[in-house]
């Protein structure tokens, strides 16, 4: 087991988020790393980070003799070090330091499961050293000029690495591109089965892969542990009428995802791009759940979701099983009252259900014959209907106006809204599923 210590520099310029919050989860994260052992945690403020070694001198220091306690062989430091300050604080304390994004692209390297996943983890690992390598040499090309040197045996050395990077890199795109070709080849092979994909999105640990199992039947691998689910895995599902689609679990979502990593990794979620339908897990007991919500949705947006797939997505609120009554019922409320919203458990299983119904409803709205009578001057209501629904039947008697219409629970909904009141609603009964 390695001995890990995390600490989270607080910079308070994220006004209103907790820092305890945000080491607790540095904490999870590293503890997904596998032989692992988180020996301590800490908030260390930091009114303003130091070019040289992040935290100011004395803090340094006084790290470096709580750490002869615990006797960490990694510090993990969540935020941004640049390569002098991994230096220097490498050199202060004589162990192996590490920053946010280096953790992260450990993480994946450790949980790729496909060929793409490894070449992507490979190639963002290389564009990370080469963009740290840049910034070293640029540094160094700094004292360097101001003592009036060009070149160098340094210099040199610093060419050849990043020429074997580049290299390396160019190799390792040309591998991919041939990966997602393949893998392209096999989505339009699906395609060809009519089957709609909705695609599950969720910060990391929301609960997406127990979910998945729980819909799908499948004893895919869930563990208490971040990323469980790096590569997508897609399964069939039945819905209520019997229909079928297929779900697929995607990769958690974490807040400051390096932009290199999600440029690289959004061919993993390309999934979520091309899905019918998504459905957004959210960890209802944790308490920052606005936030990583709100994280989702710019990474959606990142990733070029469009609006109407964003107003369309389904909003499944999980791990209701661990909410005291209040917190429960307001959950269950708010589920109530919108037809976007989804009250469940993904491990008791309450609310799957529903679910199960709405994601049905979403892709196969069921269609309903309505029977309605109208006075002779709702002219407009009747032509809402001869524009948005079928219209079956029409009588018109002396006393009012008698239409059978054909249309979709949404529909009717929207024309409800528009002349609710002034039309009378003689009967309504569901179409047949063809
Ligand atoms: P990543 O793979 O990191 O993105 O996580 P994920 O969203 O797939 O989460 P996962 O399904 O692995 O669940 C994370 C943890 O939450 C596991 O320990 C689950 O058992 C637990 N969990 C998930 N859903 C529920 C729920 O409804 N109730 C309770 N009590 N725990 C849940």
């Amino acid at each position: 087991m390695r001995r890990v210590q995390v600490l989270h520099p607080d910079l308070r310029a994220a006004a209103g988020s907790d820092p305890r919050l945000a080491l607790e989860e540095a904490v999870s994260l590293t503890a997904a790393l596998g032989g692992i052992e988180v020996v301590g945690g800490a908030v260390v403020p930091l009114p303003a980070p130091n070019p040289a070694t992040l935290f100011g001198k004395g803090k340094v220091e006084e790290l470096g003799q709580g750490f002869e306690a615990s006797d960490p062989e990694l510090i993990v430091i969540n935020g941004t070090v640049t390569p002098v300050q991994q230096r220097n604080l490498e050199r202060a304390w004589k162990r192996k330091v590490l920053d946010r994004t280096g953790l992260i692209l450990e993480i994946f390297g450790e949980r790729a499961e496909t060929r793409e996943g490894e070449l992507q983890v490979e190639l963002a690992h290389l564009v990370y050293q080469r963009s740290r390598l840049v910034r070293a040499w640029t540094h160094l090309e700094r004292q360097r000029g101001s003592l009036g040197f060009v070149g160098g045996p340094g210099e040199t050395q610093i060419e050849a690495d990043r020429r074997m990077l580049d290299e390396r890199i160019a190799r390792l795109r040309r591998q991919l591109g041939k990966v997602v070709r393949t893998r392209s080849l096999h989505r339009a092979a699906r395609k060809k089965v009519p089957q709609p994909v909705v695609a599950l999105v969720g910060y990391t640990n929301a609960g997406k892969s127990t979910l998945f199992n729980r819909l799908t039947g499948a004893g895919v691998l869930a563990e208490d542990m971040l990323f469980a689910t790096l590569d997508p895995t897609m399964r069939e599902i039945r819905l209520p009428s019997d229909r079928t689609a297929i779900l697929s679990d995607t990769v958690g979502f974490i807040s400051e995802l390096p932009t290199q990593l999600v440029a690289a990794f959004r061919a993993t979620l390309e999934e979520v791009l091309e899905a019918a339908l998504i459905v957004h897990v959210r960890d209802m007991a944790h308490p920052d759940n606005e936030a990583q919500a709100a994280d989702v949705h710019a990474v959606l947006d990142e990733l070029g979701v469009d609006q109407d797939r964003l107003d369309a997505m389904i909003e499944a609120r999980n791990k209701i099983d661990l909410l005291d009554g209040p917190a429960r019922e307001a959950v269950e409320n708010a589920a109530a009252r919108s037809v976007d919203v989804v009250a469940l458990s993904a491990v008791t299983g309450a609310g799957c259900d529903a679910l199960l119904a709405e994601i049905e409803e979403r892709l196969f709205p069921r269609r309903f014959v309505f029977e309605l009578s109208f006075g002779h001057d709702e002219g407009r209501a009747i032509g809402w209907l001869y524009d948005h629904g079928d219209v079956l039947e029409r009588h018109d008697g002396e006393q009012d106006v008698r239409l059978k219409a054909e249309m979709t629970e949404k529909e009717f909904f929207q024309f409800e809204k528009e002349f609710g009141g002034r039309v009378n609603v003689v009967q309504r009964r569901a179409v047949a599923a063809q």
